[in-house]
């Protein structure tokens, strides 16, 4: 089936959308995103996304005229014109502050922000995750606003590749003498029996999967620690595993070529691998279609 996007309020043939050489996206990457996981047509916790757009919006004074409401209509709208109503799939969103004449400073009032919105069927890695995958350290070298999701991506772009380049899965950052999170993705270690994350703060994206896998965790009553995972300590985890939109919970068995653990995924990855998915099937019942 031919892709239907969504601009601007028009629903279209993804052919025939056309941006202006002016869009601020193009020029600066002067914008926010969002990814949301749909199973069986349904958004997975589209609350918390919607939540963390809007906080991105207030901070870079993004001037968003949709509600919430039509944005989540928008969403289900395209996952039917796509026939993406049944199964997995995820839906992107990005917000650019529009297109005016070229000036570091905001266009004039009133330049319409661009809303953009594809949707993509999606297999989970359900084969690497069973077998664990490998990542690779990468220099944080990006700006200490992290926490906001911005279309400025040039540094998880060479960190991904910087992956890509050596077989692994993913990048993880490390700032100073600690593993912050990956590319596009949060970083989770066990470590005497107690999980560690990067907590939230300007460093790392406030991962959606990352804070329900948080709150997963406390609920299986496994200690949460939120505090950083040193490099120094990286030989003593008995797990290291990250999370995300599209990645779920996603096991580490080699980090830069040394053996994590025992070197296979381990139960407590396992485990938060399990509920997740035993959240998402709640979330979207067998057989149930978009709204
Ligand atoms: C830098 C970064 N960290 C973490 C994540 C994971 O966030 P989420 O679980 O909301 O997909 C992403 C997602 O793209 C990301 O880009």
């Amino acid at each position: 089936m031919a892709s239907v996007v969504f601009l601007n309020g028009e629903f279209l043939p993804r052919e025939e959308a056309k941006l202006s050489v002016d869009e601020r996206g193009f020029l600066f990457g002067d914008g926010i995103y969002e990814v949301t996981r749909v199973v069986g047509g349904r958004l997975f916790e589209s609350g918390r996304h919607l939540k963390r757009m809007w906080r991105g919006a207030r901070e870079l004074r993004l001037n968003v005229t949709m509600s919430s409401e039509a944005l989540i209509d928008a969403h289900l709208r395209l996952l039917r014109e796509n026939g993406l109503t049944d199964g997995e799939a995820y839906v992107y969103l990005q917000i650019t502050r529009g297109a005016a004449p070229r000036t570091h400073h905001f266009p004039p009032a009133g330049t319409p922000v661009t809303v953009y919105l594809s949707a993509t069927r999606f297999l989970p890695p359900d084969e690497k995750r069973a077998a664990g995958v490998s990542a690779v350290t990468y220099p944080d070298y990006r700006w200490s606003r992290c926490d906001l999701k911005t279309v400025n991506l040039l540094p998880a772009v060479m960190a991904k590749q910087h992956a890509a380049d050596h077989d692994a899965f993913e990048s993880i950052f490390v700032r100073g003498a600690v593993l912050t999170e990956g590319s596009h993705t949060n970083v989770f270690g066990v470590l005497d029996g107690e999980l560690r994350t990067y907590p939230n703060s300007n460093f790392v994206l406030p991962g959606v999967t990352r804070d329900l896998v948080v709150e997963l965790a406390k609920g299986l009553d496994f200690p949460v620690n939120e505090t950083p995972i040193y490099t120094h300590e990286v030989p003593q985890l008995t797990e290291l595993f990250l999370t995300g939109t599209t990645s779920d919970v996603m096991p580490i068995v080699r980090l830069d070529g040394a053996v994590v653990g025992d070197g296979v995924p381990g139960p407590i990855a396992r485990q938060l691998h399990e509920a997740l998915v035993a959240r998402m099937a709640e979330a979207a019942p067998l057989g149930a279609g978009a709204r």
